[in-house]
C-alpha cells in the first residue's frame, strides 16, 4: 500500500486548482438510472471512490465511459439490467447507498446491500428508509440487504426529515422526481451538493423547487431526458488546500473557490488570523502573523462548520496560539485523527464529541497511519508544519477523495513524495 512522505518547512507559493466535488458527484451519477437518455458530467473528479460508483453502476446496466482522463463521465441507461446493489461493491462505499431512491422510482424495486459501519461512525439508512416509505415503497431488511418494492410505482407525499440527512435527502429527491404528484421534503439538508443535484435533475426535466432551502418541492413527471451537467466545486478539497498556508507561511490561490460555498469556514479562518481575499480565479489565501492564533469549532450541516474540514482544522488548530475546542456534533467517531497528530507532539485531549487542542510551537515529523479520508489528509497538513519527515501509511483512503494530492502540493513547493510499497 502506498505511502506520503512529506518533508515539512517549506513555504507554499502559486495557484491550486480545486476539483469537481466528489460528494456531488457520487449523487449526481446514480441520477441516470431515472433515464433512458445519456447524462453527462463534466468538471468531474478524478477519484478511485468515482470507480467505485461506476462500477456499480454497470452492474445495474449502466454504460458508463470516461473521457478527458476522466473529467468528463459519459452515462446512459437504456435499459436496467439488474435492481441489485451487490454487498461485494456497495461495502466499499457509504454513498452505494444513493441508487436506492432512483431504482424504486424507475423500476418500482430495488435491493441493496446495507453500507456497513463505517469507521467515523454507526451511519444507520433510517432517515433513507422512513422518507422513501412515506412515498409508498415498502422496505424490509433480510440477510444485510435492504428489500425495497413501490407496487404501481411511488406517490408524492410529505416527508418531514428526522435530521437534515444528506444522502437521505438525495436519495429521495431523486425518488420523488418520477413519482406520481407532489412531494414536499421538509427539513432537507441544503449542502450546495444537493442544490447541484436538484441543478442537474431540473435540466433532465424535473420540477423542483427550494432547493438550497429547508422545504424542498418537487412535482412528479412522467420521464425524465438526457442532459449534460457541470459538477459543482468540492468545497472540502478547496478549503483543505486553504488552510495549507497556515501551516507554512506563504500565499495559495485556490483556484475555482467561492465564498459562498464556504461561508462559516471563512469565517473562523478570519477569526484565526487567516486572510482570505476572492480573485477573478477563486480564493486567495494567506497568515496575517507568523503563527495562527486558537479558535472554538462545533460542527454542523451546512451553513454551518463542515465535519468534513474538521480534522484538517485541528491539524492547523495543533499548532496556532493558545488553546481551541472542538465540537463533532455528526459523527460519533470522527477524531480518529487526534491519536495520529498526537504522535507528532500535538497536545490534544479527546472526551466524547468534544476535543481540545493546545497550540504547541512545533510539531515533529513521525510515522502515522491514515484511519479515514479527511484524517489523512489532515495528517499530510501537519507534516508540512512538522520539522522533519512525517510518513502517513495507508493511503488508500486519500485516493478516494483528493485527486493527485502530491502533485498539487508539489506543484505550490511542498515537499512531497508518494512511495509504492
Ligand atoms: N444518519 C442517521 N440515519 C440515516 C442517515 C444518517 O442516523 O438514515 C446520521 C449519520 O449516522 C450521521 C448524520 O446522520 O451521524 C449525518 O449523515 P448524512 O446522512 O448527512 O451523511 P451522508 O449522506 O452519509 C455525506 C457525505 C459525508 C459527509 C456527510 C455530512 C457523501 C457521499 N458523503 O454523508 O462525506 O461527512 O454528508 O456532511 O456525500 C467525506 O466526504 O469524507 C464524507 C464522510
Amino acid at each position: 500500500m502506498d505511502s506520503i512522505i512529506v518533508r515539512g518547512g517549506a513555504e507554499l507559493r502559486g495557484q491550486i486548482p480545486i476539483a469537481g466535488a466528489k460528494n456531488a458527484c457520487l449523487a449526481l451519477m446514480p441520477a441516470t438510472l431515472l433515464s433512458e437518455e445519456p447524462l453527462t458530467l463534466t468538471n468531474a473528479p478524478r477519484l478511485s471512490d468515482i470507480c467505485t460508483m461506476t462500477q456499480l453502476l454497470e452492474s445495474l446496466g449502466a454504460e458508463v465511459s470516461s473521457m478527458q482522463g476522466g473529467k468528463v463521465i459519459a452515462m446512459s441507461t437504456h435499459d436496467l439490467g439488474s435492481t441489485r446493489a451487490d454487498y461485494e461493491i456497495v461495502r466499499k462505499m457509504r454513498a452505494s447507498n444513493l441508487v436506492l431512491g432512483p431504482l424504486l422510482a424507475r423500476a418500482h424495486e430495488a435491493v441493496v446491500s446495507l453500507p456497513g459501519g463505517c469507521a467515523i461512525g454507526a451511519r444507520p439508512m433510517d432517515i433513507h428508509i422512513e422518507a422513501l416509505e412515506a412515498l409508498g415503497a415498502q422496505i424490509e431488511l433480510k440477510d444485510g440487504y435492504l428489500h425495497a418494492v413501490a407496487r404501481g410505482g411511488l406517490k408524492g407525499g410529505r416527508v418531514k426529515l428526522r435530521f437534515a440527512s444528506v444522502g437521505a435527502t438525495e436519495n429521495v429527491l431523486m425518488a420523488a422526481t418520477l413519482a406520481k404528484g407532489t412531494t414536499l421534503i421538509e427539513n432537507a439538508a441544503r449542502e450546495p451538493e444537493i442544490v447541484d443535484l436538484a441543478r442537474c435533475l431540473r435540466a433532465m426535466g424535473a420540477q423542483i423547487e427550494g432547493e438550497g432551502s429547508s422545504t424542498i418541492e418537487v412535482q412528479g413527471v412522467d420521464r425524465l431526458h438526457g442532459a449534460t451537467h457541470q459538477v459543482v466545486t468540492d468545497r472540502i478539497e478547496l478549503g483543505t488546500y486553504m488552510l495549507a498556508p497556515a501551516f507554512t507561511g506563504g500565499e495559495v490561490e485556490c483556484l475555482g473557490g467561492k465564498l459562498e460555498l464556504i461561508g462559516a469556514f471563512v469565517e473562523k479562518l478570519d477569526m484565526a488570523g487567516i486572510d482570505v481575499t476572492e480573485t477573478e480565479a477563486g480564493l486567495k489565501v494567506k497568515l496575517r502573523g507568523d503563527r495562527p492564533r486558537a479558535v472554538d469549532v462545533i460542527t454542523e450541516p451546512f451553513p454551518g462548520f463542515p465535519t468534513d474540514l474538521q480534522a484538517q482544522m485541528m491539524a492547523m488548530l495543533c499548532t496556532a496560539q493558545g488553546t481551541s475546542r472542538l465540537e463533532e456534533k455528526i459523527f460519533e467517531n470522527r477524531f480518529m485523527h487526534a491519536p495520529e497528530l498526537v504522535r507528532m507532539g500535538a497536545r490534544i485531549e479527546v472526551h466524547g464529541g468534544h476535543a481540545t487542542v493546545t497550540g504547541v510551537d512545533k510539531l515533529k515529523g513521525a510515522q502515522v497511519m491514515a484511519t479515514d479520508l479527511r484524517a489523512s489528509v489532515s495528517l499530510i497538513l501537519a507534516g508540512l508544519a512538522a520539522e522533519g519527515e512525517t510518513v502517513v501509511n495507508r493511503v488508500y483512503h486519500l485516493d478516494r477523495g483528493y485527486e493527485h494530492v502530491e502533485d498539487k502540493l508539489g506543484a505550490v513547493g511542498a515537499r512531497i513524495e508518494r512511495v509504492s510499497a
